[in-house]
């Protein structure tokens, strides 16, 4: 009735007591505080409320069936790996692979391909091998294993943001484990790259300070018959930005070392140009 700075806060979380989703209803409440909370601790003008009402119009706008801004707001405010290793919680307790962001460029379905195959279909850049198995918690071998794998390329470009420079793919494959869970691929070693800085997100970044970059990496989605999926990425161990990711989503546990290595009989062996980079990188997943 008598509208004031704290009578605020009960009034509106009394006003969803009703809803019949007990969880929906527990959301809104602490939204409903904390957001009140909020307001009240920085105690904005009328000139910045409109302002951040602003951004977040923009922020919509910006977003297509391709591009995703407030998942990239997300990203940078920190929140994708809040939601992520929070859910992620049990697993990587009982020892599985630590999760990290999807990221906005899943948006293709990546090419099937066989033990050994290249997924980098250019060929300039630092030629890699990347090797790995995938096992259960108790460390079983799963064979059968889907691994797909996507990653920039040397100048830090995905395919999808180079259509016709890049041939669709590259950078891209779906992979299965042989009979011993193992995984291999040729690529090029990836390279660091900014996040879209075109948009609303750039645009706090740019007024921030922040820079945008992420450190250099390839995503991996590892899925096995009666375990639990996981997503995440490899990390190149000599990148820069693996202190700074401008989406927060380095974890110790993720960052590999790509080793040199000058040896022509084992590049033969593995159908890449010698001196190359060699990467292992185990899947472990936790059961269903
Ligand atoms: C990525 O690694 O592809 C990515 C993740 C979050 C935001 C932008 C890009
Ligand atoms: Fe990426």
């Amino acid at each position: 009735m008598d509208f004031n700075e704290l009578s605020a806060t009960p009034a509106v979380v009394e006003s969803f007591a009703r809803t019949p989703d007990p969880r929906l209803r527990e959301i809104l409440g602490s939204l409903t505080r904390h957001l009140h909370d909020f307001v009240r601790d920085i105690e904005p003008t009328m000139e910045e409320w409109e302002a951040a009402i602003g951004f977040l119009t923009r922020t919509g706008h910006a977003s297509t069936d391709t591009r995703q801004e407030f998942i990239l707001l997300s990203d940078v405010l920190g929140v994708s790996m809040l939601v992520e290793t929070i859910n992620q919680r049990k697993s990587a307790g009982e020892g599985a692979t630590d999760s990290t962001v999807l990221g906005p460029f899943h948006m293709v379905d990546s090419p099937q391909r066989e033990f050994g195959d290249a997924i980098d279909l250019i060929g300039s850049g630092e030629p890699c091998v990347v090797t790995g198995r995938v096992v259960s918690v108790d460390g079983t071998p799963l064979p059968g294993a889907k691994v797909d794998v996507w990653q920039a390329d040397d100048q830090g470009f995905y395919d999808v943001q180079q259509p016709g420079e890049q041939p669709q793919g590259n950078g891209r494959g779906l992979f299965e484990t042989d009979g011993e869970g193992r995984f291999r691929f040729r690529t090029v070693v990836p390279a660091h790259y900014p996040i879209p800085t075109d948009g609303p997100v750039g645009g706090l970044l740019n007024a921030t300070d922040r820079h945008p970059y992420r450190p250099a990496h390839i995503h991996f989605i590892a899925a096995a018959e009666g375990h639990q999926p996981v997503t995440t990425h490899v990390f190149v161990q000599d990148s820069p930005y693996l202190e700074s990711d401008a989406v927060f989503a380095v974890k110790k546990s993720l960052v590999q070392e790509f080793t040199e290595v000058d040896d022509p009989e084992r590049a033969a062996g593995y159908g890449v140009a010698n001196p190359f980079r060699l990467a292992n990188f185990d899947i472990v997943l936790q059961r269903s």
